[in-house]
């Protein structure tokens, strides 16, 4: 972050003590910090604190600014490289949705013209609410960066998402908004990982051993790479890689869904581990008196073949053939069947599931590589490479 300047604008949340750890970090890191605190952040840290660790002056009033003559709001959102907001509150999130400015936070943030990444923190409840999915949607769609919180318990007492993204993860996301546009920057690539879960009663599910390791490092490959990376992720328990849209989603039926939606993309890496097979799940949990259970099985819809064919099929399209046998042979074919660009062939009869290397071969129409078995973060960096030279 050599010489890098930062506007940090501090929330009114009880996060808002985590923003002077920020600083530190920032700090520590060789950037520089301005800060500005709302009304509702002075609250809970004070000026004092925040001009100590920043060594600069922190701004709290609009009306403050010494050189108004020379427009000195923008001059402050304009001499930074980056604005970051932490934390940033529902009510800091729906304002800048809006467009208001009736502080010098928001006159800010209006008036900007550099990158801006909010790291939102709020009650659980709040994060869920309608209104606060649609703020946050559209400042995605407006290009600002919003983080996902990290789910825990939280201060009111309650579980769920909505806590401040830790500050080394908040630096994290800050050090690759700043980075140099990697080879994949500005392009929408989708990911899907991990299992399915295929319900049979309210408390049993059909289930598979695929941990999403491999399709989180993937994402976080591509995002690293500058990519605008969505991934729709089954049932894991895995952080979101930095810089990642995350849709979770449970069923092969959901994960179609939150993949169509999520389109239109220019590369597609289909790594998640779809079940096959769901069964009409029964309303209230299966007696074991009743004997073993008739489920009626169905086909799953295949997400790969189904993008193959589908209207807006991203440009590249690659998928994943996890095989015990005749491995590069069984790629081959369901490359020619599924109708897709590139299959990465995982040899899964060893300890590859769940483990942290894999060993995979690249199906092209070009032929067959053999990668050497290496760690799953870097397969995942060199796929992105991949990737990032077949879309240039
Ligand atoms: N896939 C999918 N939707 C499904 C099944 C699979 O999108 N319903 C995708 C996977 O994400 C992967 C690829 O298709 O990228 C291959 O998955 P795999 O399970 O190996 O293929 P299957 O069609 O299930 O073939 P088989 O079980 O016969 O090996």
């Amino acid at each position: 972050m050599n010489g890098k300047r930062i506007l940090l604008i501090v929330g009114g949340g009880i996060a808002a003590y985590k923003a002077c750890e920020l600083v530190r970090l920032i700090r520590k890191q060789g950037g520089s910090v301005r800060c500005v605190l709302t009304a509702g952040g002075a609250q809970f840290v004070t000026p004092m604190t925040l001009a100590a660790l920043s060594e600069q002056q922190v701004h709290t009033s609009l009306w403050d600014l010494k050189d108004e003559a020379e427009m000195g709001h923008i001059q402050l959102s304009r001499e930074a490289d980056l604005v970051v907001v932490c934390p940033a509150t529902a009510d800091l999130l729906a304002k800048m949705a809006a467009g208001l400015a009736d502080d010098l936070a928001t006159t800010l943030l209006l008036a900007t013209d550099k990158p801006v990444l909010a790291a939102p923190a709020m009650n659980v409840r709040m994060w869920r609410h309608a209104a606060t999915r649609r703020n946050v949607e559209r400042l995605r769609a407006d290009g600002v960066t919003v983080l996902e919180p990290d789910e825990g318990e939280m201060a009111c007492g309650e579980y769920g998402p909505g806590r401040l993204p830790e500050p080394e993860a908040i630096v994290a996301a800050i050090r690759l908004k700043l980075a140099p546009a990697g080879k994949l920057a500005g392009r929408h690539i989708l990911v899907t990982a991990g299992p399915t879960h295929e319900a049979i009663d309210p408390v049993r599910v059909i289930a598979n051993r695929s941990s999403g390791k491999q399709g989180f490092a993937i994402a976080g490959a591509l995002a690293a790479a500058g990519a605008d990376v969505t991934l729709v992720a089954g049932p894991v328990n895995l952080s979101t890689p930095t810089g990642v849209t995350r849709i979770d989603v449970e069923t092969a039926a959901q994960m179609k869904d939150a993949v169509e939606r999520a389109l239109p993309a220019e590369a597609a890496v289909l790594v998640a581990a779809v079940a096959d097979w769901t069964v009409e799940p029964a309303g209230s949990k299966l007696k074991k008196r009743d004997g073993p259970p008739k489920l009626g099985w169905a086909e799953n819809p295949d997400i790969l073949a189904g993008l193959a064919g589908h209207s807006k099929r991203p440009r590249l399209l690659v998928g994943f053939a996890a095989e015990t046998d005749d491995v590069v042979a069984s790629a081959e074919a369901k490359r020619a069947r599924k109708g897709c660009d590139w299959i990465v062939a995982n040899d899964v009869s060893g300890d590859v599931m769940g483990g942290d290397d894999n060993s995979v071969h690249l199906v092209t129409a070009d032929g067959v590589e053999h990668w050497e078995r290496a760690p799953k973060e870097e397969i995942a960096r060199r796929l992105a490479d991949r990737i990032g030279d077949a879309l240039a």
